[in-house]
């Protein structure tokens, strides 16, 4: 196989909505180090928008709207179109082939157990509704997107290393099957836990549109302050300054544990060295909250200030952003293509490639 020894990373986001900071720590902060670390011989981010139809069916405007805000917030993080092949899934019909082929090797059992898959079954009512079948093999879609390209890593979020294991489940069982065609690919999560599962600015769970509790990438520095101060409980028995507080599953700190720097403390709060210190003083009594979030917005506007900046002016040029969106997407039409054309090779279909099967089927004739 001819990228066997290649290195590829493929990921990808589903356009439904802006990214936010979840989106950032757990994952394009590292898509970022990984395209500059130079080791990669192939990188392609993937629009997911066909995946992104399977719970919107009714809603295509709304993925249609949100793709290029995802594609401004790749760029304005550092994602580098000479670097990185930005890519629209839509206009890649080699991965609908690949879908259908692997969904051959998966049964409905197996869809079932996928977690991630049932969790958002709930989330969404479908348990209720009615699932759609699109929806529920949406897995098998992403081991097409992540096979296609011969990805060898697949850099994630957490919630993600369900569908990077069903992908290698697939890859093993088509390779037994009709020869070793398809690359193996590994998964890769933020080490830091934090980072891997960034709460919402209320503490819940996760960053969701739904619950209001998301620091967009594109916010402007009022609506960052004003998600800290007013969504962000601290630790309800921390009731007067002098009162010793927790830090553990304190939100302040749980953003700080993510995103904070030895450099954010000499910059913006010099009374310490580091957050190891500042969370003794908070556990000791005599820290204020404000003096806290104060910290926490500086910070954060460290982080998005530049990315604010970046996006303003990819937002200024947009037929740019589209030129960079349709050279990309043809750079992985040919890439995926390749793919599917030795998988219908390996599965014995490709009857159109040459004449050879005239001859074969003479022979079947004769006999
Ligand atoms: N499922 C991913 C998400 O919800 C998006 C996605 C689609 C993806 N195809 C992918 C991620 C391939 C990694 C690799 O965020």
């Amino acid at each position: 196989m001819e990228n066997k020894q290649k290195k590829i990373i493929l990921t990808g986001d589903r356009p439904t909505g802006r990214l936010h900071l979840g989106h950032y720590v757990g994952s394009l902060k590292r898509r970022v180090e990984l395209q500059n670390s130079g080791e990669f011989d192939e990188i392609y981010i993937l629009i997911a928008d066909d995946q992104a139809l399977t719970d919107n069916a009714d809603n295509p405007q709304k993925i249609r709207d949100n793709i290029i805000n995802v594609v401004l917030d790749y760029l304005s993080v550092g994602i580098d179109p000479a670097k990185s092949t930005i890519c629209v899934q839509s206009a890649l019909p080699a991965l609908h082939g690949l879908t259908f082929y692997y969904m051959n090797l998966v049964t409905t059992a197996r869809l079932s157990r996928n977690p991630t898959v049932k969790a958002e079954i709930q989330m969404r009512g479908f348990a209720d509704e009615g699932l759609p079948a699109g929806f529920f093999a949406y897995p098998v879609s992403q081991a097409a997107d992540i096979t296609a390209f011969d990805a060898t890593l697949v850099p994630v979020g957490e919630d993600q290393l369900p569908m990077i294991e069903q992908t290698r489940e697939i890859v093993e069982k088509f390779n037994k099957i009709y020869g070793e065609t398809l690359v193996l690919p590994k998964a890769m999560i933020p080490e830091n836990e934090t980072q891997r599962r960034l709460p919402g600015v209320d503490g819940k769970a996760k960053m969701s549109k739904s619950l209001g509790n998301c620091i967009y990438l594109s916010d402007d520095p009022k609506t960052v302050a004003s998600q800290v101060k007013k969504k962000m409980f601290t630790d309800p028995t921390h009731l007067r300054i002098e009162d010793p507080g927790h830090t553990e599953g304190n939100v302040v700190f749980t953003y700080l544990d993510a995103l904070c720097t030895d450099d954010h403390f000499k910059e913006y709060l010099p009374e310490y060295s580091c957050l190891e210190e500042l969370k003794a003083h908070y556990r000791r009594g005599g820290l204020g909250d404000g003096t806290c979030k104060k910290f926490l917005i500086n910070v954060l506007e460290e982080t998005l200030s530049p990315i604010r900046a970046e996006r303003a002016k990819w937002a200024a040029d947009i037929d740019s952003v589209y030129d960079i969106l349709l050279a990309g997407t043809a750079k992985a039409v040919e890439k995926t293509n390749a793919t599917l054309s030795r998988v219908r090779k390996a599965m014995a279909i490709d009857y159109f490639d040459d004449r050879r099967i005239v001859k074969e089927w003479e022979n079947i004739l004769k006999n």
